[in-house]
């Protein structure tokens, strides 16, 4: 070895010596990150631990991404949560898989006199760039069947804030262009375009433009005339697939699907997401998921598995769908990794964990 070599090799130890700390944190850091960048599991239908290990209260949600970061709102049906409250909750992740508790970003008693056991269900937020606020949509409804009337005002509840998982401000009620509505669901377009979809007993299941500010609905663009709840649409491909299920109160039906070329139709007719005897494997749609990946995109179909009697304890069925070329499916439930960085969904698990 040279004297300049041994010089500088002398000097490096030094270096590696007298800074050990900070090369020992920046290793630890980067096996840290490679871990949080590394595939998550996902296990459809089992309790889902939130960053406090208590299960994920995130029922009939939304989801809303805001750079790398995900935001799941849902119906908070917690155990523990004040009787007569209705209550939504905010979760984030950068993963989809691992989630931490933000706020309940609304803890209501009343809102207008909607009666006693009113309903607030399938809360969705939607991020308006122009006015810098979070708008959320929620069904609106009276008592259940029963107790008084039942699921007669059929109204969607507006609220709003100034941050993401800040206490929303409510601000009105009203039947979406005049028409009957109760589950919503979301759509935001590649462009950008946010949608309401929503059911409307009577005709059917319509998709309709959210004005400017987002603050009401302002111009339907398709009634397909199916009768149908949990209402979903994503963009792939050259198509929009649409998903729901039948109505049957909290009990599982067959999901159906149909496609489009364009939003306002017209639509092929509706197909089976899955075998018919498995009641799309004991779920309820809520939601089609796009992540795109720097690899490949994957649709992930969020599902409820309702309890009604413990409805705290209700579990959410995620799986990625086989979609394309006009057709979609939904894989028996397995446990499944996502890849959030590069976009792939890989089924791990041979077992199925159907009910
Ligand atoms: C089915 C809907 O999808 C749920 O959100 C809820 O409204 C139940 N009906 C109530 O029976």
């Amino acid at each position: 070895m040279t004297i300049a070599r041994k010089n500088k090799t002398v000097i490096m130890m030094k270096i590696f010596f007298n800074h050990r700390m900070l090369f020992v944190l920046l290793f630890a850091g980067l096996l840290a990150g490679r871990a949080i960048a590394a595939p998550q599991t996902i296990k459809p239908g089992e309790v889902w631990p939130d960053d406090r290990g208590q299960h994920i209260q995130a029922h009939g949600g939304g989801i809303l991404k805001l750079g790398d970061t995900y935001y799941w709102f849902g119906e908070d049906r917690g155990q523990t949560n004040a009787r007569g409250l209705r209550c939504v909750s905010c979760y984030s992740s950068t993963n989809l898989v691992q989630w931490t508790f933000r706020n309940q970003v609304i803890q209501a008693r009343s809102l207008e006199d909607f009666g006693r056991g009113w309903v607030l269900e399938r809360p969705k937020v939607f991020y308006n760039a122009k006015t810098k606020k979070f708008v959320m949509y929620m069904h609106i409804d009276d008592p259940l069947p029963g107790q008084r009337g039942g699921y007669q005002l059929a109204r969607v509840g507006v609220a709003v804030c100034d941050t993401v998982d800040g206490d929303y401000q409510y601000l009105k009620s009203f039947r979406p262009l005049g028409h009957e509505s109760r589950d919503i669901g979301q759509f935001v377009d590649d462009d950008g375009t946010a949608y309401l979809i929503f059911e409307d007993r009577p005709f059917g299941f319509r998709i309709a433009k959210l004005s400017d500010d987002y603050l009401t609905v302002e111009k339907e663009i398709c009634l397909i005339p199916e009768h149908m709840e949990g209402g979903a649409i994503v963009h792939y491909g050259n198509l929009y697939y649409a998903i729901g299920s039948a109505l049957t109160g909290w009990s599982p039906n067959t999901n159906k699907f149909a496609t489009a070329t364009n939003l306002a139709g017209p639509w092929s007719e509706f197909k089976d997401i899955a075998p018919p005897e498995t009641k799309t494997y004991g779920s309820q749609s809520t939601l089609l998921l796009k992540v795109v990946g720097d690899k490949t995109t994957s649709v992930i179909f969020m599902g409820d598995i309702w309890k009604p009697a413990t409805q705290w304890d209700s579990r959410y069925l995620w799986m990625p769908v086989q979609i394309g070329d006009g057709k979609l499916w939904l894989p028996e439930p397995r446990e499944w990794t996502l890849d959030i960085k590069t976009g792939e969904a890989v089924i791990t698990a041979t077992n199925s964990i159907a009910r």
